[in-house]
């Protein structure tokens, strides 16, 4: 046994708990969930969101904790000291992330520059047009431009400057202090712009409108599905983060308290943004004489078209607007800073290289690529289709693999199942192995085919197929491909090294 002597480290189970609820609590809460929760029946969707939760989305992360803790490393070192052939699961993992990141910044751009707007609701009557016309330049006409819209472009530049001197600052200092900042700020803002709303007139029939539930719902696949979707982005499970983010955790952690602790803060707060949009669209509803079904806009236009329009009808709208997209940018501050983790840290472990380096390389490329790509007059289009893959095809299928292959194919799932009740103060058993190698893996069996015979039929939202064949089909195959090949190139670290590693720092309890 190893044991790993230069290995950064969180300085306690609290810090690295706010980083966890940091990254949980990202874009996905604020305006995903409510979206998503009032197209798939309200509030009967609480029913399969929790079991989602319960079946899934707390015992992967309690998987990814073990994976993590357990073999002290990013997810490729992590998988490869499972075993050497699922190396390629672990830069699987690396590279979806690398393929949100790129996009998931660019929003929190749009925010950024929202926030200003705020001030003096700079969207003026119609804040659709000037979403996509006057802010984002969208060309209708063209399916593919790079026409540069610097408005986007230097907010862009900003955010991953200060992402990247946070990284490079490391993890204690750069990802554990801006969570301690950042995630109570957070929660500050936004408790007092849901209070806000909530008092609203109008408030009471868009919450209706939110928690009436529609029960057929629960006899639909889709919105079983939709469920599972949304608690794998929103807890940032299977795609590496929590791999990452426990292989900093001292030797005596304990995982599963730490876990339930990070995945009911995130459905709280997720359930908290429903309430406080929903209210707020009541109060929309009310003003304009409509029903609130019809002021439901899905999660871009819902914060920049809808929002905008409500905080100009509102007295007291610019305030309202500064704390909201302020939320919006802590939110997914935090959030993208654990996203470009996992690809710094594999690449550290990978080459031996120090962490400025890597951040210097890796998140100079995500840098390039982001700024390449989105700040032009199709980014609002190439995003809703990297998003889309990315999240139904690419975590989906590599959170399949990555179950199929520890618990079937190399059956580990006891090890995991030993390593966290041997830390943890709240153990799991037979009910964890089954909602983990049998439940989950066939829900996301169903998931992924059911996406992709979508996917082939119908194409993605009425978008160019040529679009949609670079950007989701080839984009994904390719982080595949490249995964395997990068399975294959040498490691800068002894084979003893390489073994399973774990730390023995004896006695060390948090
Ligand atoms: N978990 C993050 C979110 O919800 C990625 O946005």
């Amino acid at each position: 046994m190893v044991l790993e002597q230069n290995r950064e480290a969180w300085s306690g189970r609290t810090v690295f708990i706010l980083a966890a609820i940091g990254s949980a609590v990202g874009l996905g809460n604020i305006w995903r969930f409510p979206y998503v929760a009032y197209t798939n029946g309200g509030g009967a969707f609480i029913i399969p969101y929790l079991v989602a939760l319960l079946t899934a989305g707390i015992p992967l992360l309690f998987l990814d904790y073990a994976i993590g803790h357990k073999f002290r490393g990013s997810p490729p070192l992590a998988f490869r000291r499972i075993h050497k052939r699922a190396e390629f699961i672990g830069w699987w993992q690396v590279g979806i992330c690398f393929v949100i990141g790129v996009y998931y910044a660019v929003i929190i751009a749009w925010a950024i520059r929202y926030f200003f707007f705020s001030f003096n609701e700079a969207w003026g009557e119609d804040p659709a047009t000037f979403f996509t016309t006057d802010f984002l330049k969208q060309d209708s006409e063209s399916t593919f431009g790079l026409d540069f819209v610097p408005g986007v472009a230097l907010p862009l530049l900003l955010i991953w400057i200060i992402t990247l001197v946070i990284l490079a600052l490391g993890v204690q200092k750069g990802i554990g202090a801006s969570a301690r900042f950042f995630v109570p700020l957070l929660i500050v803002l936004f408790a007092i712009l849901v209070v806000r709303a909530l008092f609203l007139e109008g408030a009471g029939a868009g919450l209706d409108a939110f928690f009436r539930p529609n029960w057929s719902a629960l006899m639909d696949t889709g919105v079983w599905i939709a469920a599972y979707g949304q608690i794998f982005f929103s807890l940032s499970v299977a795609f590496g983060i929590m791999i990452t983010y426990s292989s900093y955790l001292k030797h005596k952690t304990n995982l599963t308290g730490s876990g339930l602790v990070v995945g009911f803060t995130n459905s709280s707060f997720e359930i908290l943004a429903g309430i406080g949009v929903f209210a707020t669209l009541g109060y929309m509803a009310n003003i304009s004489g409509v029903a609130v079904d019809e002021v439901v806009e899905s999660g871009i236009g819902l914060a920049f078209i809808a929002f905008p329009a409500i905080i100009s009808s509102m007295p007291g709208g610019p305030l309202f607007g500064v704390l909201f997209f302020a939320s919006l940018v802590f939110a997914g501050f935090t959030s993208l800073i654990s996203i470009i983790q996992v690809c710094v840290a594999a690449v550290q472990d990978k080459l031996g290289i120090g962490r400025v380096p890597a951040v210097l390389g890796v998140g100079g490329a995500a840098t390039v690529v982001s700024l390449l790509l989105f700040p032009t007059a199709t980014g609002l289009n190439l995003l809703d289709i990297v998003d889309n893959f990315a999240n139904n095809i690419g975590i989906v299928g590599v959170a399949l693999v990555a179950i199929v292959a520890v618990t079937w194919a190399l059956r580990r799932l006891p090890d995991m199942q030993d390593h966290l009740n041997s830390v943890s103060s709240f153990k799991v058993g037979v009910i964890w192995r089954l909602f983990i190698g049998v439940i989950t893996p066939v829900v996301l069996a169903y998931m992924l085919i059911s996406e992709i015979i979508d996917r082939v039929r119908e194409g993605y939202g009425g978008l160019p197929d040529g679009l949609v064949t670079i950007f989701g089909w080839l984009a994904q195959t390719l982080v595949i491909v490249v995964a395997v090949l990068l399975s294959f190139t040498p490691w800068r670290r002894s084979d003893e090294e390489l073994e399973h590693t774990e730390s023995t720092e004896a006695g060390e309890s948090l």
